[in-house]
């Protein structure tokens, strides 16, 4: 684990404490999922399916997709996050595995294969490198197998995100190899009331970035599908839809918020 990966685990760590009460875990324990129906639809079948969830948080998605009938192992670098998942399998008697890794480590902690490799909302951005995140995507699925993605659309990591009004570009689209720093004590995406203290080291990746590796990987991209909403409030002009999804009511079905892939490993 480098440096900047160490930083993150440790604001990982800080925001599971906050999301363990702002995700609607009461909710998910009443038997609400948390997976949305647009995941719901373009995954597939799931019913005895094994299924590799990367960076998984506290396990929510996770547990969700095994009551979706799914046979289902989680991995997460950070111990706290880990730590509450199995707690949660434990409370609801979801069987579900956790496993504490990084991923660009996970060889070393798990043997198996999997018929689905799933990681969505919010991971990209924390990876080094996204071409040995399709190596090892690729390694852990059976022939034949598919990995889905669902995340925010890189093209709005561009913009600046603290002021309301007309979207200013600020930040660059292309990758650099050095992360990005931010120690501005952001607001929580998911509890605004919550300002981090830990700072957080991002890389950009683009949408060329994310294809071209999964290709080289061995995989072939079934469907990429890009939408005009998405999963957290990003703007403080964004507004909830019916549905839940957030979205820039002027620019609406002129920017791609969001997008999701499946790719099948050949
Ligand atoms: C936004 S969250 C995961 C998204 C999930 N859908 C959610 O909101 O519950 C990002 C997760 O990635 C994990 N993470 C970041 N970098 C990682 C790495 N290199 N290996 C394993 N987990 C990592 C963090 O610990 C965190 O739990």
């Amino acid at each position: 684990m480098n440096e900047f990966e160490d930083g993150n685990r440790k604001l990982w760590d800080e925001l599971t404490e906050v999301h363990i009460h702002s995700y609607g875990v009461d909710k998910f324990l009443a038997g609400q999922t948390t997976l949305d129906e647009i995941q719901l639809r373009e995954i597939g079948d799931l019913k005895g399916k094994t299924l590799l969830h990367l960076q998984c948080h506290f396990g929510l998605d996770t547990l969700s997709l095994a009551r979706e009938g799914a046979i289902v192992t989680g991995v997460d670098f950070s111990e706290k996050a880990i730590d509450n998942a199995r707690k949660l399998s434990d409370e609801t008697g979801i069987r579900a595995r956790f496993i504490e890794s990084n991923i660009y480590d996970l060889k070393d902690h798990l043997s198996e294969k999997f018929d689905i490799v799933y990681t969505t909302m919010g991971v990209l951005c924390w990876l080094k490198d996204i071409p040995e995140w399709a190596r090892i995507i690729c390694h852990f699925l059976k022939p034949g197998g598919i990995l889905y993605l669902m995340e925010s659309h890189p093209i709005i990591n561009i913009f600046d995100d603290t002021k309301p009004g007309p979207l200013d570009i600020t930040i660059d689209y292309f990758h650099k190899d050095e992360p990005i720093m931010w120690d501005d004590h952001h607001p929580d995406y998911s509890d605004p009331t919550h300002l981090q203290e830990n700072p957080s080291y991002e890389w950009r990746w683009t949408i060329s970035d994310i294809l071209n590796s999964l290709i080289s990987a061995g995989m072939t991209i079934e469907f990429f599908n890009e939408y005009d909403k998405v999963f957290s409030k990003f703007f403080p002009d964004m507004e909830q839809d019916q549905d839940g999804w957030w979205v820039l009511p002027n620019l609406r079905g002129k920017l791609p918020l969001m997008f999701s892939l499946r790719a099948r490993k050949i």
